[in-house]
C-alpha cells in the first residue's frame, strides 16, 4: 500500500488509540437496536429455538470469518470501503466492479438509517413516558394501547424521529473517536448491568422456564427457508457486516492489534447481549400473555409491563430506554461513517457538510417509516410488505447478506493470500487456513445456498408445479 496515502489518511480521520477502543466502538457499533429490539421480535415470530439454533450458527460460521475480513480489508486500505475496494481491487489485479461492495455498503447503510432513526425514536419517547409513569401497575393491555397511541401519533414520531438523526449528526460531525469514545466506554457497561437486572426481574416475577424453553428448545418443524433467511440476516445485521461499517472502523485499528482475537470478543458480547436481552424479554411475554410474535412492538409492550409492576421500576425503566437510545446511537453513526469518511476524502466536503447532507436525505425518507406505522399500514405495494418491512427487508435479508457473500470472495479469492495472512500474522498456519476455508467455500455457499431455497421456495417450485400440471393436463 502507497505509503503517502496510509500517512495522511491517519491524519484525516485519526487511529483508534488501542485495541480495546475499537473493540469499545466495534461492539458500539454491533449492539444496538437489533440486539434488544430486533432480535427479540423476529425470534418470536419465526417459532423461536430452532430459529435462534440458525442465528448462532450464522454468527459462528459466517459472521466472524466476513468479520474479520471487513477488518483485515479496511485496515490494509486504511481509507472508507469505496476507496479501499476500488485500491485492493487494484492491488490484486482484479475488476474495477470489486468497487461496488463499497457503493452498495454505502447506499445500504443509509437505508437502513432511515428507519433505524425512527425506531430509535420511540426509545427516546418511552424515556418521557416512564419518567411520567405512564406504566405505573400498567396491565399489557394499558401498555400496548400507549404504544399503540405513539404510533398512531404521527407528530411525535418524526419529532423524536428528528431528535434521534440530529444526535447522529452531531456526533459524526464532531468525529467519531471524540464524543462516542467516552460515552462507549461508560454507558455499554451500564446497559449490560441493567438488562441483568431485568433478567433477575423475570426470573423472579416472569415464566422463566417457558421463556427458556421457547428460545432453546430447538423444534425444526418449524423451520422455514424464510427464517432461515431471516437468522441469516440478522447475523449481518446485528454484527454491522456486509455494508462496510467495520471495514470503515478497521481503518482505524493500529496496525498491530490482533484481529483475529478482537473479532471473536466482539461477536461474543454481541452474542451474550442478544440472548440476555431474549431472556430478559420472553419470561414477561409469556407471563402477561402477550403474543411472542406480536412483531415490532415486543419491546415496547412487554418490558413496561415488566418496569410498571417493579419496585423502584420508574427509575429502572427510565434509565434502561436512556441507554437503549445510547445503544442505538452509538451503532447509528456506524451506519453513515462510511459514506461520511468518503465524502471527505474525494475533497468537496468536509465532515460538518457531508454528514448534515446525508442526515436530511435519510430524514425525510425516514418520513416513509413513519407512515408505514399509521397512515400507510394497510399500503403493501411492495411484496406485500410495508413500507418500513420492505427497507428491514431488502437491506438486512438481501443487501447485507450479499455484500458479505462478495467480501468474503474477494478476499478469499482475489486478494494475494500472503497479503490477507500479513494482515491476520498472528494466527498460526493451520487457523488461517481454517478461516480461509471459510471465506472460500462455507461462507459463500451457504449465503448463496439460502438465497437459492429461498427462491425456490417462494417462486420457482410454484412455477414448476403449475408448469407440470399445464403439461400433464
Ligand atoms: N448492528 C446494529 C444493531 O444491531 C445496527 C447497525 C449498525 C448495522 N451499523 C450497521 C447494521 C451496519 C448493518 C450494517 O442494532
Amino acid at each position: 500500500m502507497d505509503q503517502m496515502t496510509a500517512g495522511s489518511r491517519r491524519q484525516m480521520h485519526g487511529i483508534w488509540s488501542g485495541r480495546w477502543t475499537f473493540i469499545l466502538a466495534a461492539t458500539g457499533s454491533a449492539v444496538g437496536l437489533g440486539n434488544i429490539w430486533k432480535f427479540p421480535y423476529i425470534a418470536g415470530e419465526n417459532g423461536g429455538g430452532a430459529f435462534v439454533l440458525v442465528y448462532l450458527l450464522c454468527i459462528a460460521v459466517i459472521g466472524v470469518p466476513v468479520m474479520i475480513a471487513e477488518v483485515l480489508l479496511g485496515r490494509r486500505a486504511r481509507k472508507s470501503p469505496i476507496y479501499a475496494m476500488s485500491d485492493l481491487a487494484r492491488e490484486a489485479k482484479a475488476s474495477r466492479l470489486w468497487g461496488l461492495i463499497g457503493w452498495g455498503g454505502a447506499l445500504a447503510g443509509f437505508l437502513i438509517l432511515t428507519f433505524y432513526s425512527v425506531i430509535a425514536g420511540w426509545a427516546l419517547a418511552y424515556i418521557g413516558k416512564m419518567w411520567q409513569g405512564e406504566f405505573v401497575h400498567a396491565a399489557p393491555e394499558t401498555v400496548s394501547n400507549i404504544f399503540n397511541t405513539l404510533l398512531a401519533d404521527k407528530v411525535a414520531l418524526i419529532q423524536w424521529h428528528s431528535v434521534f438523526m440530529l444526535m447522529t449528526v452531531g456526533v459524526v460531525a464532531a468525529g467519531v473517536t471524540k464524543g462516542l469514545g467516552v460515552a462507549v466506554r461508560i454507558l455499554m457497561p451500564l446497559l449490560f448491568a441493567l438488562l441483568l437486572v431485568l433478567l433477575w426481574y423475570s426470573s423472579q416475577y416472569g415464566d422463566f422456564a417457558r421463556g427458556f424453553h421457547f428460545l432453546f428448545n430447538f423444534d425444526f418443524s418449524k423451520l422455514t427457508w424464510n427464517s432461515v433467511l431471516i437468522a441469516l440476516g440478522h447475523a449481518f445485521f446485528t454484527l454491522s457486516l456486509g455494508m462496510g461499517a467495520i471495514m470503515a472502523y478497521g481503518a482505524y485499528m493500529p496496525s498491530r492489534a490482533d484481529i483475529s482475537k478482537t473479532v471473536i470478543t466482539v461477536a461474543f458480547l454481541d452474542t451474550l447481549v442478544a440472548l440476555v436481552a431474549g431472556m430478559a424479554i420472553f419470561p414477561i411475554v409469556f407471563a402477561a400473555s402477550i403474543e411472542p410474535s406480536a412483531g415490532p412492538g415486543l419491546l415496547f409492550v412487554s418490558l413496561p409491563v415488566a418496569f410498571g409492576n417493579m419496585d423502584g421500576g420508574l427509575m429502572f425503566g427510565c434509565v434502561f430506554f436512556v441507554l437503549v437510545s445510547i445503544a442505538a446511537w452509538s451503532s447509528s453513526i456506524s451506519l453513515v461513517e462510511p459514506v461520511v469518511a468518503w465524502m471527505v476524502e474525494s475533497g468537496r466536503f468536509n465532515r460538518v457538510g457531508a454528514i448534515s447532507l446525508v442526515g436530511v436525505g435519510a430524514w425525510i425518507m425516514g418520513l416513509g417509516t413513519v407512515l408505514s406505522f399509521n397512515d400507510w399500514s394497510n399500503f403493501k405495494p411492495f411484496f406485500g410488505m410495508t413500507f418500513f418491512d420492505f427497507l428491514d427487508f431488502l437491506t438486512a435479508n438481501i443487501m447485507l447478506p450479499l455484500g458479505g457473500l462478495l467480501i468474503a470472495v474477494f478476499v478469499g479469492w482475489k486478494m494475494a493470500r500472503a497479503d490477507a495472512h500479513k494482515e491476520i500474522a498472528e494466527t498460526s498456519d493451520l487457523q488461517f487456513d481454517i478461516w480461509l476455508l471459510m471465506v472460500r467455500w462455507i461462507s459463500p455457499l451457504a449465503v448463496a445456498a439460502v438465497f437459492v431455497f429461498l427462491l425456490w421456495d417462494k417462486l420457482l417450485s410454484g412455477w414448476w408445479q403449475l408448469l407440470l400440471a399445464a403439461i400433464l393436463g
